[in-house]
């Protein structure tokens, strides 16, 4: 399967699913990367990985500009990675089931709008929940919504910060969303996204 990546954080997701597949008999290849920032982290990793990489800002242009780099690049599946708003329903739409999220918490749990980044690791804390984890999930019209994929989760610890929680629960994210990508890809196959709808 032909993936792209779209994001604007730190990339470090983007990272790990670009080493997964360079480094394993995986089911999936890294086509293209978008970010919607210019100076965002993921950038830096689509040149480690020697990616095609393009920036297209939020603007009135930016779901034409999406779809039109997905059908020249042939995308079967568009994998959210740190996207900190909800992907246009254009998209969604034209892409029907081959978009992949990942979430830093146990959906159902802390998910919908405005929850994003350290936002749901605060809310996790002030919910006083003793284990938290991520979510891969299939994106929907509905924030967070979609068929779930897979889900790890951790313990948390006494007294441990946001920002702690949110640099364990990335590492947990890091094994977690190339498995979930392999996974859903092996239950695609033959149903390439592109190849159908050329
Ligand atoms: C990840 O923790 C991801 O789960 C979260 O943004 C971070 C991006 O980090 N996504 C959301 O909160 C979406 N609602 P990264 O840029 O280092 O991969």
């Amino acid at each position: 399967m032909r993936i792209a990546i779209i994001g604007s954080g730190s990339g470090t997701n983007a990272r790990a699913l670009c080493s997964h597949a360079r480094d394993s008999a995986s089911t999936y290849q890294v086509c293209l990367v978008i970010s919607t920032k210019a100076s965002a982290g993921i950038m830096g990793v689509a040149e480690e990985f020697d990616v095609p990489a393009c920036v297209l800002e939020y603007s009135e242009t930016f779901e034409q500009g999406v779809l039109e780099a997905l059908l020249q690049h042939r995308i079967d599946v568009l994998l959210l990675a740190g996207l900190m708003r909800h992907l246009p329903m254009s998209i969604v739409q034209v892409m029907h089931g081959h978009v992949l999220n990942i979430h830093p918490s146990l959906l159902p749990l802390h998910g919908g709008k405005g929850m994003y980044g350290i936002h749901v690791h605060r809310a996790v804390l002030a919910a006083g929940d003793s284990v938290t984890g991520a979510t891969v999930h299939v994106v929907t019209e509905e924030y967070d919504d979609g068929r779930i994929v897979a889900q790890d989760q951790l313990d948390i610890r006494t007294g441990e910060s946001d920002v702690e929680l949110q640099e364990r629960v990335k590492a947990l994210e890091h094994s977690l969303y190339p498995r979930a990508v392999d996974k859903f890809c092996a239950e695609l196959a033959g149903r390439a996204f592109f190849e159908q709808n050329r």
